[in-house]
């Protein structure tokens, strides 16, 4: 038997679960939509931040592009570097924090963030970094849970559990347009934000919640933050099991559906 990872074994919480699993299962369409959206095609310099497994960085390599997928989450490259050989593509892999990005100034034609960037805690630090390493005239690409969207739902439930650190601005601030224009500021133009939604299903929501509590990274994380008292455990299981009961969309007596509303943002780094 192997014995669960906890958050202090592994580089971030991202680390737990099984990213890749809850990734193609949740939301691996969404990069092939940020790479058309950002209209990456090839010769282009391209920077994913916060990559993941490849969900953007791997169909903007098929798009032709010269691609560098980055996160703070180092143990999820390995299966990255997988899907990206299955895909028949090579990518480079840095170790990378959204809010200090260890490149120089204007290297990337773009840079895209699917879902990653919108979870470091520095909103303003993110916005500069992304502006400093794309050239003028380059596109910002990024993807960003609305607060209706079902993770973000979730993120306020652990919220009582694993409190984020104390400077960090919620993650759902980012789905709206009059946040991300404040935050990128004069610094960019054309900033055009679009909603969009899909829904994911599973048999009940006690399978939904099972799938995401085996799966998604934050969950074993809060579960590991309250580990040494099981009645918190208990608590935050049962937590989980309510809001599923809650926000279920799908039709009475069919399976359980949860929206995913997100929006597409793209800018133009000012010239
Ligand atoms: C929901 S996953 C999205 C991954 C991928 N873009 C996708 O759509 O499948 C969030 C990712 O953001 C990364 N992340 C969280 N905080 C970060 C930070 N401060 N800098 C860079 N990446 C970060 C995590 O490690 C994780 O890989």
């Amino acid at each position: 038997m192997t014995t669960p990872k906890v958050l202090g074994d592994v580089s971030s919480e991202w680390a737990l679960g099984d990213y890749h699993q809850f990734a193609k299962m949740a939301l691996w369409e969404l990069g092939p939509q940020l790479v058309d959206a950002c209209r990456i095609g090839p010769g282009m310099r391209v920077l994913d931040v916060g990559a993941g497994t490849g969900n953007v960085a791997i169909p903007a390599a098929l798009a032709g592009a010269d691609v560098v997928a980055s996160d703070i989450t180092i143990e999820n490259f390995a299966v990255g570097k997988a899907e990206a050989a299955a895909n028949g593509v090579e990518l480079e892999w840095v170790e990378a924090d959204a809010q200090h990005l260890p490149f120089p100034d204007s290297s990337f034609d773009v840079a895209t963030s699917s879902v990653g960037a919108i979870f470091a805690p520095r909103h303003q630090d993110v916005a500069a970094e992304l502006v400093r390493v794309v050239k003028p005239g380059g596109t910002i690409g990024m993807i960003c849970w609305t607060r209706r969207a079902w993770i973000c739902e979730i993120l306020a439930t652990l919220a009582h559990y694993d409190p984020p650190p104390s400077d960090a601005l919620p993650v759902r601030l980012w789905g709206n347009h009059d946040w991300a224009s404040h935050v990128f500021g004069d610094r960019v133009s054309d900033l055009r934000t679009t909603t969009s939604s899909f829904r994911r299903s599973a048999p009940s929501p006690a399978e939904f919640v099972a799938f995401f509590e085996a799966t998604f990274g934050p969950i074993p994380a809060a579960f590991a933050a309250v580990g040494d008292q099981p009645e918190r455990a208990a608590a935050l299981h049962q937590d989980l099991l309510d809001l599923a009961d809650c926000l279920n969309i799908g039709n009475s007596g069919g399976p359980a559906e949860y929206l995913f509303e997100y929006v597409t943002l793209t800018a133009m780094v000012a010239v």
